[in-house]
């Protein structure tokens, strides 16, 4: 089966090679002449463990395909993909001008029956507008072709991507007719054949499905959030309760862990979106609206807590950050907490130095005003405190000797709670960390 997916970013460029690894014919098509010009040198423009590897291997077999024409990469296929960005507008509602001019190209360029599948991340009613884009543009050039929509969410997480595509935990499909459900079946069939659940629905179901897997996941963010807010003014341990809670199967383990807070490309957009689609629909998602302010206050409480380990001043302080990305394994800063606690530092008349493992270059754009380092160990150099924002797993053995050597003052402030606050107080850290 030949298919093309628009849109070569975090999620396209994954399912295309995925889908070219199960055995199917793919193009990936983005309209960034340049990412594309990369990719058809052998270079990955993202950092995603394991997918240089199989995109290469994938282009290698001819497979995998990169090109910047939409319209042949339409005309060639059976299926066609939407996976470009759907970013959050202004007043939290979904930008769609991606979708919407990929459906445009798509009506203008359709030579014969397509299966139209939009994995994009979009409100409800969205397909339906897919299917609209496609007739007007069919209609302008006087043509009628027979398609079909589907729409087909991804719950790929960034920095174990691949995994989560090969083994899913569930693929939901959401189509108005059995052709489609057929021809996606056929596309998916070697997950289909290794008993992976599909959910078979309709499009409105499976478009509201993605933004209420990401809520209720944020929801459990927020939730244990609290409850770590809330140790630490009446007292206990927030691994105890979580660990505590999440051992009852109703409720489960993860997603309960502390921190400051949910960021990346999906959880505050999703959420934001969710929030504003349901007040249009005249329906509030309290919970949801909740989840989000929750998660707003955890952002100036991590700075709080930096100000307050600092004395209650950053005003001519330097703070060394361990980890920019917003989460380990990926290379992504949107939204990333880090973001967000730098500039408020920056704005508190603090000094920033700096090292991610791979997000120096994106950081280098993001955050101009910050130092970045060579390594974690650089960026402690005379710094008045250390502050680890992202886990990555080379920061959760640090030599901490040598940290307390580099330190002005020997302050660490753990947001994703990696050390043991006993040893690291008997070690003469001045420790703070969430929730215990
Ligand atoms: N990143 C994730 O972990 C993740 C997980 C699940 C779902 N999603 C959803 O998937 C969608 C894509 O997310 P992403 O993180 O891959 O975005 P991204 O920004 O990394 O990639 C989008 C790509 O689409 C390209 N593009 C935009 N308009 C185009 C056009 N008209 N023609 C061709 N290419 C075009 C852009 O140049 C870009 O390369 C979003 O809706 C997102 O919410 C993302």
């Amino acid at each position: 089966m030949n298919i093309s997916i628009i849109g070569t970013g975090y999620v396209g460029l994954v399912t295309g090679a995925c889908f070219a690894e199960f055995g199917v014919q793919v193009t990936c098509v983005d309209k960034d002449v340049e990412k594309i010009a990369a990719l058809e040198r052998g270079e990955t423009p993202i950092y995603e463990p394991g997918l240089e590897a199989l995109v290469a291997r994938n282009v290698r077999e001819r497979r995998l395909s990169f090109s910047a024409d939409t319209p042949q990469a339409v005309r060639s296929s059976l299926v066609v993909f939407i996976a470009v960005q759907t970013p959050p507008a202004a007043d939290g509602s979904t930008d769609l001008r991606a979708v919407e001019d990929v459906a445009r190209e798509i009506g203008r360029s359709m030579d014969g029956y397509k299966v139209v599948v939009t994995k994009s991340t979009v409100p409800v009613g969205t397909s339906a507008r897919v299917r609209a884009w496609i007739e007007e543009e069919l209609a302008a050039r006087g043509v009628s072709h027979r398609f079909s929509v589907a729409s087909n969410p991804e719950f790929l997480r960034e920095g174990a991507a691949i995994g989560d595509f090969m083994r899913p935990d569930r693929v939901v499909i959401g189509a108005e007719d059995s052709e489609a459900v057929a021809i996606m079946k056929d596309l998916y069939r070697p997950l289909y054949l290794n008993e992976t659940p599909f959910v078979i629905t309709d499009l409105p179901s499976s478009e509201l499905t993605k933004y209420a897997a990401n809520s209720f996941l944020a929801t459990k963010i927020s939730f244990i959030n609290e409850m770590a807010c809330l140790c630490e003014r009446v007292g206990g341990d927030i691994h105890a309760v979580a660990r505590g809670i999440g051992l009852d199967r109703r409720i489960g383990s993860k997603f309960l862990h502390p921190g400051p807070g949910f960021g990346g490309a999906c959880f505050p957009k999703d959420t934001r979106s969710a929030a504003h689609f349901a007040r249009e629909a005249g329906e509030r998602l309290e919970i949801v609206e909740a989840v989000i302010r929750v998660n707003e206050r955890q952002r100036e409480r991590a700075v709080d807590k930096i100000a307050r380990a600092l004395g209650g001043e950053l005003r001519a302080k330097t703070v060394a950050l361990l980890g920019l990305s917003f989460k380990p394994e990926t290379d992504d800063l949107r939204e990333a907490p880090a973001l967000e606690i730098a500039r408020r530092l920056l704005a508190g008349g603090a000094a920033v130095r700096a090292f991610d493992p791979v997000a120096m270059a994106n950081a280098a754009r993001e955050l101009p005003a910050i130092t970045l380092c060579k390594n974690e160990y650089e960026a402690c150099e005379n710094a008045n405190a250390l502050v680890l924002v992202t886990e990555w797993n080379q920061f959760r053995m640090l030599d901490l000797a040598r940290v307390r050597g580099l330190l002005r003052e020997p302050i660490v402030v753990d947001l994703r709670n990696v050390y043991d606050p006993v040893a690291m107080r008997a070690a003469g850290f001045r420790y703070e960390c969430v929730g215990r």
